[in-house]
């Protein structure tokens, strides 16, 4: 009994030594996994690289950003924050992916991160030759540029080393299939489905050979979402009761399929890569599916304009019967294409320990 003396001294002499000794008591949650994550894609992921183009495919106005800190319209296609920022923020890099054509970005954000990402591009040149925006091969030569600045700023060992040590996203896709396949049928002239789907699966191998040629081994590419489910694609084809689009959901899941596969080859291909592919399809199907479960009382609607085809230049502060501020919630949809901060939250957030097996 008289043992019980000796139990607090004991503790403040191991608590003295853990102190004298620094012997950290807890393990650091401090510093981030890896140092950089670079983004290519579409609007999914650009941050605001249209903005000074003379394009429609820009969200830099009203109501875009609405609840974005200072409900600044930076040119994200959503009512607030896009997948790069919610992942740069989960690796606790940094709070928000700057666009790589930001007028004014600072070494720091160099060495942490961008995105190359331009709204209404694709792995297809065509598609953004139409919107006249940045294809994924024009983001590539932007790539290479920020190589050298960053060899400039960091020099050249520890340049080397940031790019082989990030996470290299890619989100593309979406427009080729729903856009220029679809939507257009410009592609539909010169290629059946399986056919294209097959001519953009080899871009995307072909793209992420190039950024494996240019140092980089941690890559991330994205599949594409259920695109017969967003609202412009169920008004565009989904009849009186804007049902999901069968046929557009079945491309997407064979794009994906040739996608994971390619990719699983590719990983095994190229030596030191590690190279992984989101299954996005599912995780947004479900929330389409369950959206009550996630507390989302409109799945088939976005908040901006009516809801059902409005996007970019077509959703602005003049779009009639935009939701309220306090009902943004309610919807997975921001606008005719594009979730609400609300819905990527939950998406990146079900896609994480799949973005975690890059590190
Ligand atoms: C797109 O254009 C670039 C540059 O002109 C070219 O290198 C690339 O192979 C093209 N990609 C496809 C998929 O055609």
């Amino acid at each position: 009994m008289y043992q019980t003396n000796y139990v607090l001294p004991s503790i403040i002499v191991v608590i003295l030594f853990l102190i004298l000794f620094r012997i950290p008591i807890t393990i650091s949650q401090e510093r981030p996994p890896i140092p950089a994550v670079l983004v290519f894609g579409d609007s999914i992921v650009d941050p605001g690289n249209n903005n000074m183009l003379i394009t429609p495919a820009r969200a830099n106005f009203p109501p875009y950003g609405r609840d974005f800190p200072g409900h600044e319209p930076t040119g994200r296609f959503s009512n607030g924050r896009i997948p790069p920022d919610i992942i740069v923020s989960l690796l606790r890099i940094k709070d928000l992916l700057p666009p790589y054509r930001a007028p004014d970005l600072e070494n720091q954000e160099l060495l942490t991160g961008v995105s190359f990402a331009s709204a209404a591009s694709g792995f297809d040149n065509l598609t953004a030759t139409v919107p006249k925006v940045f294809s994924l091969w024009d983001q590539l030569e932007m790539y290479k540029e920020y190589k050298r600045k960053l060899i400039a700023i960091a020099g050249e060992a520890a340049a080397d080393a940031i790019i082989r040590e990030s996470a290299h996203a890619i989100f593309s896709g979406n427009n080729d299939i729903l856009t220029t396949y679809f939507f257009t049928t410009i592609r539909q002239r010169t290629f059946d489905l399986p056919s294209y789907i097959n001519y953009l699966v080899n871009a995307a191998g072909s793209f992420v050979n190039e950024l494996y040629k240019l140092g980089a081994r941690r890559i991330v590419v994205a599949g594409v979402p259920p695109l017969g489910c967003v609202p412009a694609a169920r008004t565009v084809g989904g009849g009186e009761n804007r049902d999901c689009v069968e046929t557009y959901n079945q491309a997407a899941t064979l794009f994906n399929l040739e996608l994971s596969r390619s990719l699983e080859q590719l990983n095994v291909d190229l030596f030191g890569a590690r190279i992984i592919y989101l299954n996005i399809y599912d995780t947004v199907m479900d929330l389409i599916q369950h959206g009550s479960d996630y507390g989302f009382e409109e799945t088939t609607r976005g908040c901006c304009g009516t809801g059902e085809l409005e996007a970019s230049i077509f959703c602005n502060e003049f779009s009639p019967c935009t939701c309220p501020e306090s009902e943004t919630h309610k919807y997975l949809f921001w606008d005719g294409f594009h979730p609400t901060e609300r819905a990527f939250r939950i998406i990146i957030t079900a896609l994480r320990s799949q973005f975690m097996r890059v590190l």
